[in-house]
């Protein structure tokens, strides 16, 4: 017995020296963020990242745990992810723009590279409903889904660090805007109606095109919105011909620059 607790407390010594060099280290990540914030330099280096874990691997060497270590560091660098997202944003981010800018899958690539949370506006109101966006219009008319859709943007004042993939019309009510904007900055997505329509064209669930999947009426549509994204809007970003990586290093550079500004007034 006397031996087994010795052995458990050589472990208690290893896990005091795991903390400590944890903190130290997490502590020079927040020095990262400040100087890529400071200085502007991008703030997702995923060359780095990859560099980084080929140098663990020459480390490691033929270590007997190293698959286990391995493991251990990609948590490490998860949460590395976490605390950049914390130091930077430390509100929710609304995606906004048109059916199909690629709000669902911008957020899907900020959640993974900036590990804050993800929610789909949509997705929000379907599972609660227990039916479809094209079933609920279908049986209770446009006016009854825009109400479901700021009583969820109330719901979502609670949550913080969150990205938020908007429906695309939840502009279009004014108040709206003030649940959005309560804890949240608002980033408009845009593309042309030719790029909307070819990413859009096969979807059945989208009850607004449906019998209106053309060019014409996309454009049309969003010549009448137009105004009113730009207007709400705290930074746009343009993703015609633009990669999910280009697109959320964009916005996230464009937000800093934002909070930048607004902490200098
Ligand atoms: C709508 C956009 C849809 C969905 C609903 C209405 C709109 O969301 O909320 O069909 O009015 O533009 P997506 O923009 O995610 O397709």
């Amino acid at each position: 017995m006397d031996k087994i607790n010795a052995i458990r407390e050589k472990i208690g010594a290893c896990d005091d020296i795991i903390i400590e060099q944890l903190a130290i280290r997490m502590g020079h990540i927040q020095e990262i963020i400040a100087y890529k914030k400071a200085t502007g330099i991008p703030i997702l280096q995923p060359e780095q990242e990859k560099k980084q874990t080929a140098a663990l691997e020459a480390k490691l060497g033929d270590n007997e745990f190293e698959e286990e270590i391995l493991d251990i560091f990609k948590y490490i660098v998860k949460n590395s992810r976490r605390i950049q997202a914390k130091s930077l944003f430390d509100y929710n981010i609304f995606l906004i723009g048109f059916m199909g800018a690629g709000k669902s899958t911008v957020a899907g690539e900020l959640k993974a590279k900036l590990e804050m949370d993800r929610v789909e506006m949509d997705q929000m109101i379907v599972e609660k409903q227990g039916m479809s966006i094209s079933e609920i219009f279908d049986e209770y008319g446009e006016a009854y889904f825009r109400n479901l859709e700021s009583n969820t943007l109330i719901e979502l004042q609670k949550r913080k660090q969150t990205i938020v993939s908007c429906g695309g019309g939840v502009v279009m009510r004014e108040e709206n805007q003030d649940h959005m904007k309560k804890n949240g900055r608002i980033v408009l997505l845009t593309a042309k109606p030719e790029t909307i329509y070819e990413r859009v064209k096969d979807s059945t669930d989208r009850p607004i095109l449906n019998g209106n999947m053309n060019v014409e009426f996309i454009s049309e549509l969003m010549e009448k919105r137009r105004a009113r994204y730009e207007e709400v809007a705290d930074v746009t970003v343009a993703t015609d011909g633009k990669n999910v990586t280009q697109i959320c290093e964009e916005i996230i550079s464009k937000l800093i620059k934002l909070d930048n500004t607004s902490e200098e007034e």
